[in-house]
């Protein structure tokens, strides 16, 4: 009997799937976590993830242009990053002659990589908790301006982690020559567009390469031609030996913003409030667009990336509000709350904190969903924009380069504006912005706008866009300044510029919120001792673990975790704009002849392409190296499910998955379609 239950449990603990752990570790304490991460499978040690005494891990990721992760993959600078994040240098470098973007770009040589303006990367030199040296008089700037002395190219930060509790140094250095190397048709590294994005089972190629470059002596410069090849101080090894179902997998990277330790309050607005209105209001302006783009191929590219762009956050948004639903979140975090006030009943310092943060919230909450809505609505109209800007240029210095530079960014975006489609896409924002903003809030400068039309929305933008010099460049080139400064266009920009500055990322950031999570985080942590508290996401380097995994969303419908070529060849087809592959892939599958990159599957000769995992990920972990628990490489992140959104806020390691594509998939198309084989040596190297 003894030894029946002794197999069971074995049983039970080899079979068990090893769970994502939920979190997003700062590197420098991963040591807490150490014993967790061994126990599922990572074979290293702290020191080898984060040390400033010896090359470490950290010395090989990097912060992409500030929005994404990449990973240093050689000994010569070489970097893997996602196509999305590497879009803007290749549409950059892209012309009808040379278009990277359909075809793909792969330079032969060093002298092919190109340079990009205004792109860098930065490496992490070394973290500091500075917490105490803050309370005891340093002030923030002498602490960042000396620690940006210690070295070439340094740039330094405090980040405030669980709401201010604690200050943390980064210390980075920063690389301002950056190179493209290599990017795929976009038919590979968008392959399945907006239709598959946020979507499993998925079939992307999404990476694309880059080069750091130093001076002389390895040190950040400037671009220069005279620069070589960044030496790195660590680089990652790709593994080629292929993944399976379970196997440990380490993220390192940049995730943005999460907000784990928000009141039910919070969490209300996100899912009855924010959420609904951001997802209606964006869904009037996608089905004017769509429209627009199916009747006419010219809006089709024109409008591609701005559709991208607003499509993206809105299904994201939807998933959200969905896994909030699901998971119960709300009702769960008031059975919590509740614990905590009757834990808290005989602590004066702390017995307020939900009512005072109730209080603001009920404050503050009106205010940030009216910038919210203008954010959605008043603020897109590209014809103000359009209007504001060409005004502002105009009063540059005739010869200044300044105002060169400032009409081409102008040229571009009338390069992409359609005015027809615009006027619609006006009209409908107006009626969102009217459908939600209360009487009693509406600006009298807009209905004063309005009324001298009218009064109603059509009349006003019929007038508009009759009207006005800026539906056309040549148009507005042809007025005077003083005939431009009265156009209409230019009054509805007056009324709607942004006035408001930038907004806190969160309500819950609000400054006269956020004072009272600082006391209510320190709070948590003496209530709740059990639980594993890490600092929301803030663009800072984190480290999450997890496993190979699939899931089962309904009863019944359990997805697998990796997709192969078979799947895109399925999913094929020139007459659909998202799944028209090159044909080169369609002969390389044709023939099967893919080399070294083939793998036995189910009795099929097969590539594979991506796979799921538990990993914590956010938006900034695109880019990221996926690791296994030798800390070689076997993937890109690039997504995660659009049902593991609700991530940001309420974790759940049965549901939330990331999505990764796997580095044999990303080297045969640099091998095999891109007919770069040499940069692959040079990884394998
Ligand atoms: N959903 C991913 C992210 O949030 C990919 C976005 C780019 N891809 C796209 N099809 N729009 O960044
Ligand atoms: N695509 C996202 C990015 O750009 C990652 C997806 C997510 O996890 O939000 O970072």
């Amino acid at each position: 009997m003894k030894r029946h239950l002794l197999t069971l449990l074995f049983a039970l603990t080899v079979l068990l799937p090893a769970t994502a752990d939920e979190g997003m570790w700062l590197p420098s304490l991963v040591s807490d976590r150490m014993k967790e991460m061994r126990k599922k499978g990572f074979r290293l040690t702290t020191e080898d993830i984060y040390s400033i005494n010896r090359a470490s891990m950290k010395d090989a990721v990097v912060l992409f242009g500030g929005f994404c992760t990449g990973e240093i993959v050689s000994t010569e600078g070489l970097v893997l990053t996602n196509h999305h994040c590497g879009y803007d240098a290749i549409q950059f470098h892209s012309s009808v002659e040379h278009d990277y973007l359909t075809h793909g770009f792969w330079a032969r040589n060093r002298q092919e990589e190109l340079p990009n303006e205004g792109l860098f990367v930065r490496i992490l030199v070394r973290m500091e908790d500075v917490t105490d040296r803050i309370a005891s008089g340093e002030t923030a700037g002498a602490i960042i301006e000396a620690a940006q002395r210690e070295g070439k190219g340094y740039r330094a930060s405090i980040e405030q982690m669980y709401y201010g509790n604690q200050q943390f140094l980064f210390v980075y250095q920063q690389f301002d020559d950056v190179r493209l190397v290599g990017a795929p048709p976009s038919s590979i590294g968008k392959f399945g567009g907006d239709t598959d994005n946020w979507i499993w089972p998925r079939h992307t190629g999404d990476f694309s390469l880059f080069r750091i470059y130093a001076n002389a002596d390895n040190e950040p410069a400037a671009y220069s031609p005279e620069n070589k090849p960044y030496q790195p101080k660590r680089h990652f090894r790709v593994s080629t030996q292929g993944i399976e179902e379970g196997d440990f997998t380490m993220i390192y990277g940049f995730p943005g913003n999460t907000q784990q330790y928000i009141t039910s309050d919070a969490v209300k607005y996100v899912q009855h409030r924010s959420d609904p209105m951001k997802i209606d209001l964006r869904t009037r302006r996608l089905d004017i667009i769509g429209a627009a783009q199916e009747a006419d191929p010219k809006v089709r590219i024109q409008y591609a990336a701005k559709h991208a762009n607003i499509a993206n956050a809105w299904k994201k948004w939807q998933g959200e509000v969905m896994g909030l639903q699901r998971l119960n979140t709300i009702a769960k975090k008031e059975a919590y709350e509740a614990r905590f006030r009757a834990w808290a009943a005989d602590k004066p310092e702390y017995r307020h904190l939900l009512d005072s943060l109730s209080a603001a919230y009920a404050a503050t909450a009106d205010w940030y969903c009216m910038e919210e809505l203008k954010n959605e609505t008043l603020r897109t109209i590209e014809l103000a924009t359009l209007a504001g800007r060409t005004v502002a240029a105009l009063k540059l210095d005739p010869k200044s380069e300044r105002r060169a530079e400032a009409f081409k960014a102008i040229e571009g975006l009338y390069k992409d504006y359609d005015a027809t489609v615009d006027r619609a896409l006006t009209q409908c924002v107006l009626q969102g912005f009217t459908d939600y903003c209360p009487e009693e809030a509406y600006p009298t400068s807009l209905r004063e706008l309005m009324a001298a039309q009218g009064g109603t929305i059509e009349g006003y933008t019929d007038h508009l866009y009759t009207h006005s010099r800026f539906t056309s460049l040549e148009a507005a080139k042809q007025a005077t300044i003083e005939e431009l400064e009265q156009d209409p266009a230019y009054a509805l920009y007056k009324v709607v510029r942004n006035t408001q500055g930038r907004l806190p990322r969160n309500l819950s950031n609000v400054k006269a919120i956020e004072r009272w999570y600082r006391p209510y985080l320190k709070a948590l942590m003496e209530f709740d001792p059990q639980r594993a508290f890490f600092p929301d996401a803030n663009m800072t380097l984190r480290v999450s673990y997890g496993a190979i995994a699939g899931y089962e969303y309904a009863d019944g419908e359990y997805h697998i975790p990796h997709t192969t070529i078979d799947g895109i060849i399925a999913k094929d087809n020139p007459a659909i704009y998202d799944y028209d592959i090159p044909q080169s892939l369609r002969d390389l599958y044709a023939s099967k002849e893919y080399g070294r990159w083939a793998i036995e599957m189910n009795g099929k000769t097969t590539v594979p392409v991506c796979f799921l995992a538990t990993n914590h990920t956010t938006g900034g972990n695109s880019g990221s190296p996926v690791l296994n628990g030798r800390g070689e490489l076997i993937g890109i992140n690039f997504d995660r499910t659009w049902r593991s959104t609700m991530s940001d806020i309420d974790f759940d390691p049965t549901l939330c998955r990331n999505i990764a594509v796997d580095i044999r998939y990303v080297l045969m198309v640099i091998d095999r379609v891109g007919g770069a084989g040499y940069l692959v040596e040079e990884m394998l190297r």
